[in-house]
């Protein structure tokens, strides 16, 4: 199958190449991949930010459709839509009985490149291939556990359902799982790429009644002022913290990094109020560390806390957010404002580091609608 392939850690460049995926074996499934965004989590691997094993399969935020059932997968039938999670829970390690999935010592999010058995299932002319962030999905086809994909309502169209499998479940579950945000509460969110428009949509559900919204990016502070924002400030001309404070006389309840960098971590502890919730959801460089004065908040009873895409767990999770989608509530459409065929996924990688658009999709069958695929989606 043709597959994106990163061949070096700090190579800008990925290579589409021929790539042999096994069999889905007992409890798994295999699925054709229709859409595949681009994350920049990707970006990080590529340009050496975070580490990868390579050659590594990038992709991690897909949607497609079951194509082949391994012995013992009952859940899912052939001809299902499903949304893939990176981050599938086992359901009997000592957080998944806890009821907290999104830390799973099995996820193959935690394990990275292989799947928790330590395998792959891909290779490239008899040598090992890695799996990226776990799944491995800007390619033809992915064999994942059954439990990795959830099945749809066929109305969403699989060009916007991909995006939940990352950006989406972790900036709304950022703002409902992490922070629990309250109807009424004070938001504040760094960074408004597909991460960071998912936390203003969050909080919008979950009621908050002032988002604000910092971005360099011009384009991008209007699209979250369509999606919930309520301000917005250009961090490069304003001081955030001072502007967090001027709003709320308090500072904000909550403070999101989405961008993934210890300043703005820092900063966000600076603009909530005390007992205030800073949360950690940018990916930042491995070598940041953040400095926190103890005594104050030992004092102002802040709260600092991280989360791995959302604290979501997908059966649970994707079903709900497909639902707020279906009721008008989760606005996907301005979050996916490119689509590309998988031949220009490098073209879709400086997309993200341009700034350009919000979220690229890479359309992995090269057709408008993914209509190639064995079953046609129902738009
Ligand atoms: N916690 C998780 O599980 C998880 C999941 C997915 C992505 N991530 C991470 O979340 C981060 C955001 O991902 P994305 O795909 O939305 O990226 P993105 O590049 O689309 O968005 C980042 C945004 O931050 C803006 N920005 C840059 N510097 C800023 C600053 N000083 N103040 C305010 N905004 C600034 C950029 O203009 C851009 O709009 C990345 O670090 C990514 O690795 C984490
Ligand atoms: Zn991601
Ligand atoms: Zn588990």
């Amino acid at each position: 199958m043709r597959a994106a392939v990163l061949e070096q850690a700090g190579a800008p460049m990925i290579v589409v190449d021929d790539v042999e995926l096994d069999d889905p074996g007992r409890g798994e499934v295999r699925v054709d991949i229709a859409w595949c965004g681009v994350c920049h989590s990707d970006v990080s691997q590529v340009d050496g930010v975070h580490p990868a094993i390579t050659p590594t399969v990038l992709g991690h935020e897909a949607a497609g459709i079951v194509v082949e059932l391994g012995p013992g997968a009952t859940q899912l039938a052939v001809g299902d839509h499903v949304i893939l999670s990176p981050n599938a829970a086992c359901g009997h390690c000592y957080w998944c009985v806890r009821g907290e999935h999104s830390s799973c010592a099995n996820s193959a999010a935690i394990a990275m490149s292989m799947l928790p058995d330590g395998s792959t299932r891909l290779s490239r002319r008899g040598e090992v291939v890695y799996r990226g962030l776990g799944l491995a999905a800007m390619a033809e086809q992915v064999v994942v556990a059954e439990s990795a994909a959830i099945r749809i309502d066929r109305d969403l169209p699989l060009d916007l359902a991909c995006i939940i499998g990352c950006a989406v479940q972790t900036g709304v579950g950022a703002a409902l799982h992490a922070a629990k945000v309250r109807p009424g509460d004070s938001v504040l969110v760094m960074g408004a790429g597909g991460i960071g428009l998912s936390v203003v949509q969050g909080a919008r559900i979950a009621g908050a009644t002032r988002i604000l919204v910092s971005d360099p990016v011009e384009a991008r502070r209007t699209t979250a002022l369509g999606v919930g924002a309520t301000d917005v400030v250009d961090p490069s001309i304003d001081d955030i913290v001072s502007e967090c404070h001027r709003l709320t006389g308090v500072g904000v309840d909550h403070a999101f990094d989405a961008v993934g960098s210890a300043a703005l971590v820092e900063a966000g502890i600076a603009a909530t109020r005390h007992g205030g919730t800073t949360v950690m959801v940018g990916a930042a460089p491995v070598d940041h560390e953040a400095r926190i004065h103890v005594v104050t908040a030992m004092f102002t009873e802040k709260r600092i806390v991280g989360t791995l895409l959302g604290g979501c767990h997908a059966p649970r999770d994707f079903p709900r957010l497909v639902a707020l989608w279906q009721r008008g509530m989760l606005d996907l459409e301005a979050m996916v404002t490119a689509r590309r065929p998988l031949s220009e996924v490098n073209e879709a990688m400086g997309d993200m580091r341009s700034g350009r658009g919000v979220r690229t999709v890479l359309d992995i069958r090269n057709s408008p609608n993914g209509l190639s695929l064995g079953v046609p989606p129902i738009h």
